[in-house]
C-alpha cells in the first residue's frame, strides 16, 4: 500500500488529480472507476482545469460509476448521474456515450446489477479506480454486512449513512433509503484502486479499515488485499 498524508484537502485533491492525469497519459482509452460524494470533488475540478489548459485529453477515456440512488433518475439534482455530469463529465471532452453509472430506476434492479457487472466485463475491466470510505467503512454503497457481496447489487442503505449523506438533500426524509452499487469482485478486481479521505473524522475508520482485521463489517477492509492500492488522507 502506497500511503500519502496531504496537508490539506487541496493538496489531497492535486495528488489525487495527478495520478488520475498520470493514468490517462499513459493510457488514452483506459477506463476509469468513478466515485461521488465530496471528497472527490477538489479532484475533479483540478482534472477539469487540466483539461482546459489542454493538458489533459478525455476523448478516448471511458468511465464507470461505483453506484447511484434507487428510485432517481439521471435528471434528478440529487442522483449521482446527475453530479457526475455537473462536477465532471460536462466540463471535460469525454465522450458522454462513454459513462456509464448504474440505472437506479431500472425495472428490475438485479438485473440492472448484471448488466453493469457485464458492462465491466465487456470494457475489460476498470484500470484505476477512485474511492471515497464513509464513517461506517463503506466502499461504494458496500455497507457494513456479514458476508462481502461480489456483484452489482441493490442495498438498503445504513442509517449512518442516510444521516451523513442528508446534507446534501433538503430534509433527511427525501434521502433514498436504498442504492444499488458495483460489488466487491469489481472493486477488487481493477488495476489500481486510489482511496481518498479528509478530516479528522475519517481516521479512525480509515486506520481500521487499512490496519485492523480484515472483515465484511468494515467493507473497506478488504482494500488490504488489494496489490496497488493508494491511500491520500489529508486530517483538514
Ligand atoms: C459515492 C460513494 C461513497 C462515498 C462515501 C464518502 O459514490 O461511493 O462510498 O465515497 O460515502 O462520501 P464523502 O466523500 O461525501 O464523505
Amino acid at each position: 500500500m502506497n500511503f500519502v498524508k496531504a496537508e490539506s484537502y487541496e493538496q489531497l485533491s492535486k495528488f489525487a488529480a495527478n495520478i488520475i492525469a498520470a493514468q490517462v497519459i499513459l493510457k488514452p482509452d483506459c477506463v476509469l472507476g468513478l466515485a461521488t460524494g465530496s471528497s472527490p470533488l477538489g479532484t475533479y475540478a483540478n482534472l477539469v482545469k487540466m483539461c482546459d489548459a489542454g493538458e489533459l485529453d478525455f476523448s478516448k477515456v471511458t468511465s464507470v460509476n461505483l453506484d447511484e440512488y434507487a428510485g432517481l433518475t439521471g435528471d434528478n439534482d440529487q442522483s449521482y448521474r446527475y453530479f457526475m455530469d455537473t462536477n465532471l463529465f460536462s466540463k471535460v471532452n469525454i465522450d458522454r456515450d462513454k459513462t456509464h453509472v448504474p440505472n437506479g430506476c431500472a425495472a428490475d434492479l438485479s438485473k440492472e446489477g448484471e448488466r453493469y457487472d457485464e458492462l465491466i466485463k465487456s470494457l475489460g475491466g476498470i484500470d484505476l479506480q477512485l474511492l471515497g470510505i464513509g464513517l461506517d467503512g463503506h466502499i461504494g454503497f458496500n455497507e457494513p454486512d456479514d458476508v462481502f457481496t461480489k456483484e452489482t447489487h441493490l442495498v438498503t442503505l445504513d442509517p449512518s449513512t442516510i444521516e451523513a449523506n442528508a446534507r446534501f438533500f433538503a430534509s433527511k426524509d427525501e434521502v433514498p433509503t436504498q442504492a444499488i452499487t458495483m460489488g466487491m469482485m469489481s472493486i477488487m478486481q481493477v488495476k489500481k484502486v486510489l482511496l481518498i479521505a479528509n478530516g479528522k473524522n475519517k481516521k479512525e475508520i480509515l486506520e481500521k479499515s487499512l490496519y485492523g482485521p480484515i472483515t465484511p463489517q468494515i467493507p473497506a477492509s478488504i482494500l488490504q488485499l488489494h496489490k496497488d492500492l493508494t491511500v491520500i488522507y489529508s486530517e483538514n
